[in-house]
């Protein structure tokens, strides 16, 4: 066992679930093998604790560094802010600039607020939405968070949430009477949206969902949720959270012809420092002034600098052209890799946030086999790779090697009947359950 599980055994013991964020348990990845901890990360390799060196090809800091990990021109922008004092009495001036930026790229929208996590800013534009309408329900699809106005879904129905990215969230300590005030419906299906409408008529305070993710949206779907939110006095909510500036510069909504009333982006628009923002149309966003929205750390400097430093390297390279071109080459790569070593697999996902699933009476099963076996070959591997600009050719090409040789094993571990007894450690976790 490596230095890295010694030090998450400790961390068991002294902070409950092990870690802060459910995507970066060891369990979801392989138990009691996968390195846990790192010593140094920059572009897309990571040092463990025990100075070994793996190259990221799984989420690369769960789809916050776009750039890749430590960038030279992020981390120049930081450093300037630190020395300049990152924080102060005074607002720094860097949040107006990039207002400025984030209005320019989405001219639908006219004010922006700030948060510093995903979770938080969707819980913020949702409480304007509310605000706004002086409504209580949230029609939505996908995942947006920890929140209790997400979470109070499965008071109602505790599987309710299981269909929209992570299964098996426990709404404990969430408000029983926030019951039935959050309710999901199915991405791309017009008419699950439509019946709840008719149902919560009046009721409805906004539409929360990403404009893409795993499949592209039908052009009937999107204009259906926006010419009934319109008519209804709903405001429309899109979660831009992972799937910005992947595929074009700003909100993957601006490929589409659908505008929302508000936006919400986060991790990649600052490279792996804390920013989020929310933006919107000036009528709604104004509603921010007579509901109490305020933290002190959503003030300092270091957010905002890393941002437009991002937002500048993003343009300048055109890092979304060769997110979606590395993107297409890993998912055609396990097309491939599986058709050659006689695997069936799924693949789905915009390109730069590519997954594929093994179709198999046992998936995690594979997955687990599969992340071992990548791992061993000096891999950061899962059944999704999240490109970033740090991933060229040398590391696409290695990587599609590798999972050539992983596949091969698991095709023959199937063939051999003896899959599990390959693991060196127990099955991976499907998602979220009590560690202890
Ligand atoms: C679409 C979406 N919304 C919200 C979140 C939550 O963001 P955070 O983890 O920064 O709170 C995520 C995180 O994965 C996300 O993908």
């Amino acid at each position: 066992m490596g230095k890295g599980q010694e030090l998450y055994k400790k961390a068991k013991k002294l902070i409950p679930g092990g870690t802060q964020l459910l995507s970066k348990r060891p369990e979801m990845f392989l138990p009691e093998q996968w390195p846990a901890y790192y010593e140094k990360a920059k572009g897309c390799e990571i040092w463990d604790l025990d100075g070994k060196k793996y190259t990221d090809t799984s989420y690369m800091g769960i789809g916050a560094n776009i750039l890749g990990y430590a960038d030279e021109d992020v981390n120049k922008a930081v450093k300037e802010a630190v020395d300049k004092g990152n924080m102060s009495t005074l607002n720094c001036p860097e949040e107006v600039e990039l207002a400025e930026r984030l209005v320019k790229l989405h001219p639908w929208a006219g004010m922006v607020r700030y948060a510093r996590t995903g979770g938080e800013a969707v819980a913020i534009a949702v409480r304007i939405a509310r605000a706004k309408t002086e409504k209580d329900i949230i029609l939505f699809c996908g995942y947006h968070g920890w929140h209790d106005w997400y979470l109070s879904t499965n008071l109602a129905d505790d599987k309710a949430l299981d269909g929209h990215l992570i299964p098996g969230l426990n709404p404990l300590g969430v408000p029983r009477g926030l019951k039935g005030t959050s309710i999901p419906f199915a991405y791309n299906d017009p008419e699950s949206f439509l019946n709840l409408v008719e149902k919560h008529r009046g009721k409805i305070a906004a539409v929360v969902m990403e404009p893409i993710r795993n499949f592209a949206p039908s052009k009937e779907f999107l204009e259906t949720i926006r010419k009934t939110t319109e008519k209804e006095g709903i405001v429309f909510i899109f979660d831009e959270i992972t799937a910005a500036w992947r595929q074009n510069m700003g909100g993957a909504h601006l490929a589409f012809t659908v505008r929302p009333d508000i936006a919400v982006f986060g991790k990649a628009m600052s490279n792996g420092y804390p920013m989020a923002a929310i933006i919107g149309k000036d009528d709604v966003m104004d509603v921010a002034q007579d509901t109490f929205i305020s933290s002190t750390y959503w003030t300092e400097k270091i957010g905002p600098a890393a941002s437009l430093a991002t937002l500048d390297k993003l343009a300048k390279e055109k890092v979304p052209e060769h997110l979606v071109k590395t993107g297409f080459q890993i998912q055609e790569g396990w097309k491939a890799m599986a058709e050659k070593n006689s695997l069936e697999v799924n693949v789905s996902g915009i390109a730069p946030l590519g997954h594929f699933g093994f179709k198999h009476k046992n998936p995690l099963a594979l997955k687990t086999l599969f992340v071992q076996e990548m791992l061993e070959q000096g891999f950061l591997a899962t059944t999704g790779f999240y490109v970033s600009f740090a991933h060229k050719q040398e590391h696409v090409d290695s990587y599609i090697k590798a999972v050539d040789k992983a596949f091969a094993s698991i095709s023959s571990a199937l063939k051999a009947g003896d899959l599990e007894k390959r693991l060196k450690g127990p099955i991976a976790h499907p998602g979220f359950k009590r560690l202890t």
